[in-house]
């Protein structure tokens, strides 16, 4: 059976382009950003690398750590980060994990072989400080991901850990939220002094 929500991410020790890493080590106190990539030198893979740096002040702001993942081998990679800092007009700086003999990729449930039997598909994996898995998706190799609903949904769940609230479909930052129907009315007063508005008994707005 593959990770699911609320599992702690296994732990693993890897080469990557910036050396070995132990990963809960490496990523004690941040949030993860852990996605895999059917093989380097291919296109899709080459925009989502260079979108991934790109955004690098993006994640940097909101404490997430992007790790990156293909089945190549370190000097591979250092070759095709050449490629991708050439064609994305980045500097990419974030580590990528060479998983030459896919234990990674198996360990975290990344082939899915009704898509290919030997290369990872697109699966992301958004990971808390204390290493829970808080997000997963999974891509098809030939749709790269959305880097913009990736940002949000960290920003949902950073929101959700600070307050007792969930967000609405296409939420976006500076949006309503909603009171979480476990918080009484009552609580509430407390918690949400700035009020909130009823649509229904259950489903209940207010600005943070
Ligand atoms: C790509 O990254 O472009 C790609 C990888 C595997 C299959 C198809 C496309």
């Amino acid at each position: 059976m593959g990770l699911r929500i609320g599992d702690i991410a296994p732990d693993f020790s890897i080469e990557t382009t910036q050396g070995p890493i132990n990963f809960h080590q490496w990523s004690a106190g941040s949030w993860v950003f852990f996605f895999s990539h059917p093989a380097d030198f291919t296109p899709v893979c080459t925009t989502e690398m260079g979108r991934t740096a790109q955004l690098a002040p993006e994640f940097a702001k909101r404490n997430v750590k992007p790790l990156g993942l293909s089945t190549d081998s370190v000097a591979e990679h250092m070759r095709w980060i050449n490629d991708v800092n050439l064609s994305q007009n980045t500097s990419l700086e974030f580590p990528i994990v060479a998983d030459k003999d896919k234990k990674i990729a198996e360990l975290y449930d990344m082939i899915h072989p009704g898509e290919s039997s030997t290369a990872a598909v697109r699966s992301v994996f958004i990971i808390d400080p204390s290493h829970r898995i808080r997000l997963t998706m999974t891509y098809p190799m030939v749709v790269g991901r959305n880097f913009d609903e990736i940002i949000r949904v960290i920003d949902a769940l950073q929101t959700t850990d600070a307050q007792e609230v969930a967000c609405p479909a296409d939420w976006r930052p500076g949006q309503p939220v909603i009171i979480r129907p476990s918080v009484s009315d009552a609580d509430a007063k407390e918690k949400f002094p700035q009020g909130w508005k009823a649509l229904t008994a259950y489903l209940r707005l207010t600005n943070l």
